[in-house]
């Protein structure tokens, strides 16, 4: 059991639940030379970038990685060997030797960037033996995949934390300190969407289908809603003061993927006879307990600038994050629009300026960083991480939830209350540092 007795495991898991009731910075300081040790699971665009920032991080070890592609694979063994002067022992002998990598002693925590199927089965493996779970978005499929999270959780005492790096993007993150302080008064509304031309992550330039395009086929609703409703879902204290009700969901028609291969391979290519349950532009409107409402979207497949939308409203004003532009009654010009750029800065949260993340490149830059740090600091001081499993699984549901209600043409879904009714009592997340 991951090299720690069993006693010594449920006074983790204890410590945790003190941790989690505290608020997520109160947990004792773990000495800052015990090594990190992660395994790595499914290392292709994004696992390898995954890789290459855990790497970054003082104090990390990755003796492990698996991928079903040997290539992938080796390529992440050669930047641990590179990076560190010790290669990890590579596990790819099919689609479930990440079993024999989450059965090793010598691993704290395992990180999945696989396929979406795969997230929660590695997940409730890797919670089973006593590792902390980090996945990639989203963290399940089905309502039944979300309550296995939860529950493996509860029962084993290991956290999971879905990574979703777009809670610290620098405009998200001063938004919630904002939200905190009062800046928008009572919340009222949110409107965000994960509006990004995606087109070529469904099919590839050698015309072939890849894994999401197979979903592209069978599956019409938000199957990609985490990044928009991770920072509203926090801004909001979703899970922690207030919860997400209900969920109505409608697609718009099919047009992008067969008109992108026609256009790319030709009327006559196979993707481009294809048919498509995938609707180009998803809607779903979301109802919170505390009387919220939120807009989300999903447009992947219409040709568009990348876009996030950020519009949070409450009594006091309105933030347009992604056009960069807010409006608070009696502090702005009656009825005109600032530049939100001077209060982002003002309003900068603490693991932002800790971090001095805007200096980080690559990727999404620091946000990304401050995940994965976030995710690896719990897992040395044996804390919960800041998003915990109830946050995987409630953000998660809008995958199937919006699935149901389109098929039932837009008639509202209920969420499951994951938390068994702690949203009641658990504090909002703390603004902190590093
Ligand atoms: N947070 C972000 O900003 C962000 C960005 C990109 C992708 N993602 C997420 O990361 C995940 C991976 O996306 P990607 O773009 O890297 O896809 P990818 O296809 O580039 O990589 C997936 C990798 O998983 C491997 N794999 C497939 N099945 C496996 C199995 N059973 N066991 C082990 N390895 C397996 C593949 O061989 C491949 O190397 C997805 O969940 C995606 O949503 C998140």
């Amino acid at each position: 059991m991951n090299g720690m007795s069993r006693r010594g495991f449920m006074q983790a898991g204890a410590a945790m639940g003190a941790a989690l009731a505290l608020g997520t910075g109160a947990a004792q300081e773990a000495p800052k030379d015990k090594p990190v040790r992660v395994g790595m699971v499914g290392v292709g665009g994004r696992g390898t970038y995954l890789t290459k920032t855990l790497l970054e991080i003082p104090g990390v070890v990755l003796p492990a990685v698996c991928d079903i592609n040997k290539e992938h694979a080796a390529r992440a063994g050669k930047m641990i060997a590179d990076a560190s002067g010790k290669a990890p022992e590579l596990y790819t002998n099919g689609e479930r030797d990440w079993e024999r990598l989450v059965a090793r002693e010598d691993l704290d925590a395992v990180v999945t960037a696989t396929p979406w199927e795969w997230h929660t089965p590695v997940m409730v493996a890797a919670m089973k033996a006593g590792k902390y779970g980090g996945t990639e978005v989203p963290a399940a499929l089905t309502i039944d995949e979300c309550w296995e999270l939860v529950r493996t959780s509860e029962q084993t005492g290991m956290p999971c934390m879905m990574l979703e790096n777009v809670c610290y993007f620098e405009n998200a993150l001063a938004i919630l300190r904002m939200v905190r302080e009062g800046v928008f008064g009572e919340l009222i509304h949110a409107e965000a969407g994960y509006q990004h031309d995606g087109r070529f992550v469904f099919i590839n330039d050698a015309g072939e289908l890849l894994w999401r395009g197979q979903h592209a086929i069978k599956t019409n609703g938000n199957v990609y809603p985490t990044h928009p409703i991770g920072p509203v879902a926090q801004w909001m204290n979703i899970n922690r003061g207030d919860r997400f009700t209900r969920i109505v969901s409608m697609a718009a028609k099919s047009r992008g993927m067969k008109s992108y291969a026609a256009k790319k391979f030709g009327a006559d290519h196979p993707l481009a006879k294809q048919d498509y349950a995938m609707g180009d532009l998803n809607t779903s409107l979301i109802e919170t307990e505390n009387g919220c409402t939120v807009t989300l979207y999903l447009d992947l497949f219409t040709p568009r600038p990348y876009d996030l939308i950020f519009r949070l409203q409450g009594t006091k004003g309105i933030v347009m994050g992604a056009w960069d532009k807010i409006y608070l009654e009696d502090v702005s010009p009656k009825d005109t629009w600032e530049p939100f750029k001077p209060y982002m800065d003002k309003y900068m949260h603490p693991l932002w300026k800790d971090h001095n993340a805007g200096a980080i490149t690559g990727g999404h830059g620091g946000g990304d960083y401050i995940t994965v740090f976030e995710f690896v600091k719990a897992v040395r001081n044996k804390t919960q991480p800041p998003q915990d499993v109830y946050d995987a699984a409630t953000w998660s549901a809008i995958v199937p939830l919006s699935v149901e209600s389109i098929a039932a043409h837009g008639a509202p879904r209920e969420f499951p209350d994951f938390t068994g009714g702690k949203w009641k009592t658990t504090p909002p997340l703390e603004i902190r540092g590093a």
